[in-house]
């Protein structure tokens, strides 16, 4: 099945997989979790989004989300926010730190960001879109992109003028979300749409939503005729996926993660957030990440009990380690014996 290595300006994006931004889970240490699950697999990671204004601030917070390790390349990183000149500003500083290009947020459906302009809302406010990309594209050299649903709601779908008017522009490719911003995360994603616009422009296009198993991906690839598929919610709960949807575009097949290669990927990711996070956070994002990663394997109820119980990282991962020698969860009642009732 074709899916070919594809470039954005001199960024080569092989193969034509990439993470999606994904808003308090695509940061440093998710991505690099999912490149070394998946090594030679990701063509492409984004950011999350990180807000201009926080930016323009000089916001510490903000700014730490700008930092990425040297082997994320190629990495872009995705910007938010309404304001013509601070969009041009936060690209401009995006721009300094190294990354392979801006991504430009168009599809956020969060009351908080559209109220004030962003995301989604830009997509009632096209000519105001359209000042948007033109500035940033004035301030930088590095490729632009543009991540953006297919309207506001099923009587807007204005994802190929919006695809058209973005090329004109200067965007060098885009990302479709297949939804309506009034759809949320609700139904299928409409990859009829998002191959609409694959025809509509000359510019890569990269399909984002629902997939997330070999067979997602190559229906998806098949339905949308795209450059590239981006998976989101799919790479949270398999970082693996990425390798297993390369070796089916291969025509081969990557075995499932074992046990313990999962509890291995939860070590690490522990390590990775340590880098970066305080201990709360830390043993916060692990707990999920637990919880999602051990899906369906015999025994995960009790597994998922025990870990949501935890409070620290270390606790955690001895609760791991005893699941994996095959001992009792913690904090479950002892087994009842004749002798011991007695
Ligand atoms: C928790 C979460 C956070 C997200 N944050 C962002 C974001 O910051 N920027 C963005 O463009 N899209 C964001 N998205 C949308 C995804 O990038 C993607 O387009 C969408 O989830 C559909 O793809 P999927 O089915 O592979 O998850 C987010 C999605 C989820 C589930």
């Amino acid at each position: 099945m074709p899916l070919a290595p594809f470039r954005i300006g001199p960024v080569e994006v092989s193969p034509g997989l990439v993470l999606a931004p994904m808003s308090g889970v695509t940061d440093a240490a998710f991505r690099r979790l999912v490149r070394e699950c998946s090594p030679g697999a990701v063509g492409l990671v984004v950011s999350e989004f990180v807000s201009i204004e926080g930016l323009t601030r000089r916001d510490l917070k903000t700014l730490r989300m700008l930092r990425y390790d040297p082997g994320e390349h190629p990495i872009g990183i995705q910007i938010f926010g309404s304001d013509v000149d601070r969009m041009a500003e936060a690209a401009a500083m995006v721009q300094e730190t190294g990354v392979d290009l801006v991504d430009i947020n168009c599809g956020c459906p969060v009351p908080k960001v559209v109220k004030r302009g962003g995301g989604a809302e830009l997509l009632r406010r096209i000519d105001h879109l359209e000042e948007i990309l033109r500035a940033v594209r004035r301030e930088i050299s590095i490729p632009l992109t543009l991540k953006f649903r297919t309207g506001w709601d099923e009587s807007s779908i204005v994802c190929v003028d919006v695809a058209r008017m973005a090329e004109a522009a200067g965007v060098q490719m885009v990302t479709v979300h297949g939804r309506t911003r009034v759809q949320l995360y609700a139904g299928a994603a409409d990859w009829e749409r998002i191959a609409e616009v694959k025809r509509a422009v000359s510019i890569p296009v990269v399909g984002s939503g629902d997939v997330v198993s070999v067979a997602t991906a190559r229906s998806r690839i098949e339905r949308g005729g795209v450059d590239g598929v981006a998976i989101g919610r799919g790479a949270m709960e398999n970082p693996w996926l990425f390798a297993q949807v390369a070796a089916d575009l291969r025509g081969e097949e990557a075995p499932a993660p074992t046990v313990s290669q999962r509890f291995a990927a939860l070590r690490r990711y522990r390590e990775l957030l340590d880098e970066a996070y305080p201990e709360k956070v830390t043993s916060a994002r692990l707990r999920g990440m637990a919880c999602r990663i051990s899906r369906g394997f015999p025994g995960c109820g009790a597994l998922r009990e025990a870990v949501s119980r935890t409070r620290r990282s270390d606790e955690l991962l001895e609760v791991l380690a005893l699941f994996e020698a095959g001992e009792a969860m913690p904090g479950k009642p002892p087994v009842v014996t004749a002798r011991s009732a007695a």
